[in-house]
């Protein structure tokens, strides 16, 4: 049962958080996201101490927003809170009802979108154990999900289009690497890679935005990595970096070295 003081005491931070955002846009997000539910929901995260304030928002996305919140010690972790809106429901429906983890899932829009913050935790999950560099996830709950932040006390790591690369090679051939890892080890394909999904931290790519990513026996999955390895291609193909054909990425990214 939450203790009615302390509720309302998080309330009025998430108000103040409100008033200090400079923008009306920034507003507007903060209540869309901000439903009684979910302050509730960061209510219970911060009870069971995974965080202790939410610091800043990082970022305003389709269908979810990233803020940096620290725990009870100063560490900074990445909330992300999905919105339970219909948009998103409609955007995301598809890629649960493919996917054979989610079977039998039915229910409300709300439900629905909380089995996604659990995909993405899990995804996450199985990307981190075969050695794909992702944000460690911590934990989920309802439609929000609190993971590594990556960057430092000074702002949030920048998009991989946002930096000029020193070895652009290197970071390509980890790409794929890591798309390779993902397809074979983890059997996961991104669905949404590109540039835009990708931080640059301490010289090295990170691979971020998991919660589309499917199983490798998902009808859509092959689809899916070809569009995957098209941008990857493309962004580095723009950086003059010799990179693979597409069916030469394919098959490094499917087939088991001999
Ligand atoms: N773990 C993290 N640490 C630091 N920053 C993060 C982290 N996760 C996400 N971000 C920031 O938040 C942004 C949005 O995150 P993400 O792509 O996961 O959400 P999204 O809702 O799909 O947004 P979009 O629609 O913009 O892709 C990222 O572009 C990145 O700048
Ligand atoms: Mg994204």
């Amino acid at each position: 049962m939450v203790q009615k003081d302390a509720y309302e005491a998080l309330e009025h931070k998430i108000m103040a958080l409100r008033e200090n955002s400079r923008t009306g846009d920034e507003r507007k997000t903060l209540d869309e996201v901000f439903d009684r539910d979910t302050i509730l929901g960061i209510y219970k995260l911060m009870t069971d101490g995974y965080i202790d304030t939410i610091q800043y928002p990082v970022s305003t996305g389709k269908e979810g927003n990233v803020f940096a919140a620290a725990d009870a010690e100063g560490k900074l972790y990445a909330l992300k809170v999905y919105r339970t809106s219909n948009a998103t429901f409609n955007r995301i429906a598809k890629y649960i009802e493919g996917d054979k983890r989610f079977k039998g899932l039915s229910g409300s829009r709300r439900k629905i979108i909380y089995a996604w913050a659990s995909k993405e935790f899990r995804n996450l999950q199985r990307l981190e154990d075969v050695g794909v560099k992702v944000p460690s996830p911590i934990r989920y709950y309802r439609n929000m999900l609190v993971m590594q932040y990556i960057g430092s006390k000074a702002g949030p790591a920048p998009l991989l289009r946002q930096v000029t690369l020193d070895d652009p090679e290197e970071v390509y051939s980890t790409l794929i690497e890591y798309m390779r890892l993902a397809y074979q080890e983890a059997k996961l394909v991104h669905a949404d890679l590109s540039e835009y999904n990708i931080l640059y931290y301490r010289k090295r790519p990170v691979i971020i935005d998991v919660g589309q990513a499917v199983l490798t026996d998902h009808v859509n999955a092959k689809d899916f990595l070809l569009r995957d390895i098209e941008n990857v291609n493309r962004f580095f193909r723009g950086l003059e970096v010799s990179i693979l054909s597409r069916d030469e990425a394919l098959r490094t990214i499917t087939e088991a070295s001999k």
